[in-house]
């Protein structure tokens, strides 16, 4: 294939405008145009200045503040576009403006109402009228994918004839499909006797989801320019994403031998972002390239796999598109490996013991919840590493409460030295109720002094922690803490936490005063 640059056209300011609810004033138009720069795209189109005042303002004021890029507008094969292009863009370093007309059947008959004659003359003199006013002029026969071939042929032969310098080739509707898309490109290529003295551009939209395929076909085919918008925002389905193109391009440089962009791909996350926040078009998690979980992994093998060797389950180097880093999701389908990282990143080193007690704890809570925070996973390890001995383990809790008359009750079940005990309770509430039932079956006699609850995570699956103060009969006070999804439950462990506490406190001292 030989060394090529492809040249990358920008249209977010113009056809990913045209997205359905996107609308850009000036300022904003002229922030998304400065990062595009920055982002090294080559053409940035700026608008269609005809089609309002404050479009052709918008544009005008992109033109000049940009420094390096081609600016462009959009003009119809009509003298007044041309005008309102050539004034918006006029000062821009780089000016360009781009005529279109529709050459396919349908669009000939039903829109236009026009011959094939009558369309190469209105392409050829609006690109001779746009060429006396700028150099530099690209035409699009709006529609070519569906256009006849032959015919095609001729409007792109006649446009060049008359100045154009850029064709670009439209998938208008996304109608096709990328091994035809390619035989259109190489029909041009073979078919046209002055190609060479103009770039050949393809603009694809994403109708079908193959934009962004037709164009790397189409580039492979000798196509020299791709249209595309950051997001693959655009009229409809959208356009050819760029960070998809620009980074297909790059990570399969083994495929495209010595094609290159001038992207600056670490630029493309923020410049995602930025196009998302002004449009106000969300970008969808698994969105390639861009999208949150684009570099999140949850399933435990391919967390293992990512600790041990990023490149076994990632084919970018997120940081190469401006992550900070690829993402380990903790969830039901992690496994060991990337819970023992992840607490080592969030500070705590444990035992291997106490590591393993609190990755069960942790499966138990992710199986509830479908996010697990680091403020999950701090509470789970606080609770492991406050050890003291397991005297009294909470086995089982059910608790019935309502609106009055109903009586609120508890059943639970403790676990003590393997053996098994059960008791039920009525309380003013099911905490009481199941505090009641703990009392008589620990036989421990506590007051109850302090109770605190809180959500320790967001969302309705949150965890809940209570912490709570009891009184021992020997007056010595003691806390205890609990964290489960299920408030009751936190509530339940927070008090049989606090019993274990005074039933080793009482067995430390009982030691202790047997020496003296
Ligand atoms: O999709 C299209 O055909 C266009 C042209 C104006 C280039 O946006
Ligand atoms: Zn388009």
């Amino acid at each position: 294939m030989g060394n090529r640059i492809i040249k990358i056209f920008d249209t977010t300011l113009r056809d990913g405008e045209q997205s359905p609810g996107a609308s850009l004033d000036a300022g904003e138009k002229v922030e998304i145009a400065q990062q595009l720069e920055r982002l090294k795209v080559d053409i940035i189109e700026a608008g269609f200045p005809i089609s309002s005042p404050g479009d052709f303002e918008s544009v005008k004021l992109v033109a000049g503040n940009v420094k390096n890029a081609v600016v462009t507008a959009l003009a119809r094969s009509v003298q007044k576009d041309i005008d309102a292009a050539y004034n918006s863009i006029k000062k821009a370093v780089a000016p360009r403006i781009h005529v279109f007309l529709a050459t396919s059947k349908i669009h000939r008959e039903y829109k236009l109402k026009k011959a094939r004659e009558e369309i190469i003359k209105l392409a050829v003199d609006a690109v001779k009228y746009a060429r006396k006013k700028v150099s530099d002029v690209q035409f699009s026969p709006e529609d070519a994918s569906r256009t006849e071939l032959v015919f095609l042929a001729k409007v792109v032969e006649a446009v060049i004839e008359a100045g154009a310098k850029t064709v670009n080739i439209p998938d208008t509707v996304g109608y096709s499909i990328p091994d035809e898309f390619s035989k259109v490109i190489h029909y041009l290529i073979n078919n046209v006797p002055n190609i060479n003295d103009a770039v050949i551009a393809v603009h694809c939209h994403n109708d079908l989801g193959l934009a962004v395929a037709n164009s790397l076909t189409a580039v492979v085919a000798g196509a020299g320019q791709v249209e595309c918008t950051i997001n693959g925002i655009g009229e409809r389905a959208g356009n050819a994403s760029l960070e998809e193109v620009v980074m297909s391009i790059k990570t399969r440089k083994d495929f495209y031998k010595g094609i290159k962009t001038n992207i600056d791909n670490r630029q493309i996350l923020k410049t995602s972002k930025m196009v998302s926040r002004l449009t106000n078009i969300l970008v969808q998690p698994n969105k390639a390239i861009v999208g949150s979980n684009a570099f999140a992994h949850e399933s435990g093998i391919h967390q293992d796999g990512i600790l041990k060797k990023r490149e076994t389950y990632e084919i970018i180097d997120p940081k190469d598109v401006g992550f900070k880093e690829s993402r380990l999701v903790l969830g039901k389908h992690s496994g060991r490996h990337a819970f023992k990282e992840h607490v080592k990143k969030i500070g705590f080193n444990l035992t291997d013991e106490k590591l393993e007690k609190a990755f069960e704890s942790f499966k138990i809570i992710a199986d509830k919840k479908k996010d697990v925070f680091d403020e999950d996973i701090i509470a789970i390890i606080e609770d492991e590493i406050s050890s003291v001995p397991e005297t009294f383990i909470l086995d089982y809790l059910n608790v019935t409460s309502g609106s009055r008359p109903n009586i609120p009750t508890a059943t639970v079940r403790i676990k003590k030295d393997k053996e098994v005990y059960q008791d039920a309770a009525c309380g003013d509430g099911p905490v009481d109720a199941a505090y009641k039932a703990i009392e008589r079956i620990c036989k421990v006699r506590v007051e109850l002094v302090d109770y605190n609850i809180k959500s320790v995570t967001r969302g309705k699956d949150a965890l809940g922690e209570v912490s709570i103060k009891v009184r021992s009969k020997k007056k010595s006070v003691f806390t205890g803490r609990g964290t489960s999804t299920d408030i009751i439950e936190a509530s339940a462990q927070a008090f049989v936490n606090a019993l274990n506490k005074i039933v080793s406190y009482d067995k430390k001292k009982s030691k202790s005063d047997s020496k003296i």
